[in-house]
């Protein structure tokens, strides 16, 4: 199984859940790239903030995914920071880029999961992920969501939903990511790439 874990990150945290998700889907034995997408902020925006700056820095390795590329995986991970309440433009840009995949059917039956971060508690995560899988539907994909199996959906303090993991990054942006985030962020890998094994055999 060949899986993407496509995300957008501006000051690291979503970058930092992209690389443990992967660590998951790698302990399902499946093969992993971490793929970004686009930037549209200005360059003089990105140069005149140090944590920006910092954290792209840190991302200048990672590929940029196009959209076609989406049609040969055999599972999609959908990461992005939370702006209020909803995806990313920059990840929403992409998938507005995604109509022919639609056309052609290209990602029916595809499994999808989805993850965010966002500066506090209650601000949107829920809203975040279960917005992102309206897209996802649209394509005709299969959900992956989080089961209540997992005991860090009852134990965490801070991010990790039934509807993907997630982060509370705080403000500024600079919590760690916690053991129990740690965890659902590798189970939403690891998942992903069970059930696209289970839906390819
Ligand atoms: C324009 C904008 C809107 C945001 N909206 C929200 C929001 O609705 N709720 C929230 O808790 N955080 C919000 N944030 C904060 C980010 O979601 C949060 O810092 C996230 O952890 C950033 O992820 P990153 O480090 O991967 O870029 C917003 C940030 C920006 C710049």
């Amino acid at each position: 199984m060949k899986i993407l874990v496509l995300y957008y990150s501006m000051t690291g945290n979503v970058y930092r859940m992209a690389q443990l998700v992967a660590e998951g889907v790698r302990e399902a034995g499946a093969d992993v790239d971490i793929k970004t997408v686009p930037e549209l902020m200005p360059e003089e925006v990105i140069e005149g903030d140090e944590a920006i700056r910092k954290a792209k820095q840190a991302q200048a390795g990672v590929p940029v995914a196009e959209p076609e590329e989406l049609a040969d995986y055999d599972g999609i991970i959908v990461g992005t920071p939370t702006r209020f309440g909803n995806m990313a433009s920059q990840m929403s840009n992409f998938w507005d880029q995604t109509g022919s995949l639609w056309m052609e059917g290209k990602l029916i039956d595809k499994p999808v999961g989805t993850f965010c971060s966002t500066a506090s508690m209650h601000g949107g995560q829920e809203t975040t992920l279960v917005a992102n899988m309206l897209t996802f539907i649209h394509h005709g994909m299969v959900i992956v969501g989080m089961p209540y199996s997992l005991q860090e959906l009852l134990t965490t303090q801070a991010g990790g939903t039934p509807y993907g993991p997630s982060h509370v990054s705080g403000y500024p942006p600079t919590a760690p990511i916690t053991d129990e985030e740690a965890v659902i962020c590798r189970a939403l890998g690891k998942r992903v790439a069970e059930v696209a094994a289970k839906l390819a055999s």
